[in-house]
């Protein structure tokens, strides 16, 4: 793209908690973008956002919202709204990068974490997908081990901030506090675990925990990987964390493993037990790296090790990987 151009960017469901987000991602990058229009439902039609120091409408978004041509629209407005509107955005010209999980394993759309696959970002045919949260974390840690040690197996155990759940999830927890009935969840998140996060499926998983198996495969392009997870929502207000254990078709040295985490792009090494030094969500939170600690042998296999992985879920999660797809977009790099 030119680099002389100043380019128009839509935010789909921006006064959400990833919208939102997405807003505070983009005034901290200072993109060459010259255009900003925000969009939600009926509901906050005529609300005023500020932002970059300018005072923007939020305006209902229709069939013809795309009809002024835009670069970029970024969509975090749930599945629906995705499925619905981005086929429309794209079809205007505009490169979208969907929040939702309505186009991830649609074997058309690259599915993009920047510091793992940034090549397939030009591979789109107008839409681009964001992967789930828990995924993004999670492959940002598996792919620097799998291209030295070929990973054979992965289990993952998760522990899900309720920001997960937008900003309901929060107020759940919030007035869970106070005694009051949780509107989101199905049972109380204060002062409890969830081991459902979505809805289950035929098999006995839950949706979460198929998107976390199948995006996994995709954005690693080992679809026969041999792998597992259980997500569970736990009474944290931000920052997913997740236990991974990995088994490796190569031997590997630990000393050399945590080396090839500690110089892998967009990960913060945080492993020192001696001082008790290791990720926690709430000194991860507002940040975009990916913190990974807690790393050990696994000595009931050959070649196995165990990770303990935190990440902000709704910026790197969602906001800010959105935000980078947007920018490899533009600087072509
Ligand atoms: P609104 O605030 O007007 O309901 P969250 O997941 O944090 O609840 O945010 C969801 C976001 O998606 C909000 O910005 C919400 O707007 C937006 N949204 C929900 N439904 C629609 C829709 N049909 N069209 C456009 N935006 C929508």
């Amino acid at each position: 793209m030119n680099l002389d151009k100043k380019y128009k960017l839509a935010v789909v469901g921006a006064t959400g908690l990833v919208g939102s987000t997405v807003l505070k991602v983009l005034e901290e990058k200072n993109l060459p973008i010259l255009e900003y229009e925000f969009f939600a439902s009926e509901r906050s039609c005529g609300k005023t956002i500020s932002f970059m120091g300018k005072d923007y409408i939020v305006k209902k978004l229709d069939e013809s919202s795309f009809n002024n041509h835009f670069d970029f629209a970024i969509f975090s407005a749930g599945g629906d709204t995705s499925k619905k509107y981005s086929p429309i955005a794209a079809k205007s010209g505009c490169v979208v990068i969907d929040n939702s999980s309505a186009f991830r394993m649609d074997p058309c759309v690259p599915l993009v974490v920047p510091e793992v696959n940034s090549e397939e970002i030009f591979k789109h045919n107008g839409i681009i997908a964001n992967p789930n949260c828990s995924t993004i974390q999670a492959v940002v840690s598996l792919k620097p081990l799998d291209d030295r040690y070929n990973i054979k197996r992965v289990i993952y155990s998760t522990y899900q901030a309720v920001s997960g759940a937008g900003w309901k999830g929060i107020l759940d927890l919030e007035n869970g506090s106070k005694g009051l009935e949780p509107q989101k969840f199905n049972y109380p998140i204060f002062n409890n675990c969830l081991p459902q996060i979505d809805v289950f499926l035929d098999n006995g998983y839950t949706k979460e925990e198929e998107k976390m198996i199948n995006e996994t495969r995709k954005i690693l392009k080992k679809p026969d990987l041999k792998i597992t997870a259980t997500t569970v929502r736990v009474p944290v207000i931000n920052c997913h964390s997740e236990s991974i254990n990995i088994e490796f078709e190569k031997n590997f040295d630990l000393e050399e493993l945590k080396n090839i985490l500690q110089n892998a792009p967009g990960i913060i090494l945080q492993d020192d037990i001696k001082n008790c030094i290791y990720p926690l969500p709430t000194k991860v939170s507002n940040h975009d790296e990916v913190y990974v600690g807690r790393i050990r042998r696994d000595y009931s296999v050959t070649n196995g090790i165990n990770l303990w992985v935190v990440a902000d879920n709704i910026r790197k999660g969602a906001a800010s990987n959105a935000v980078q797809i947007v920018e490899k977009l533009i600087f072509k790099n």
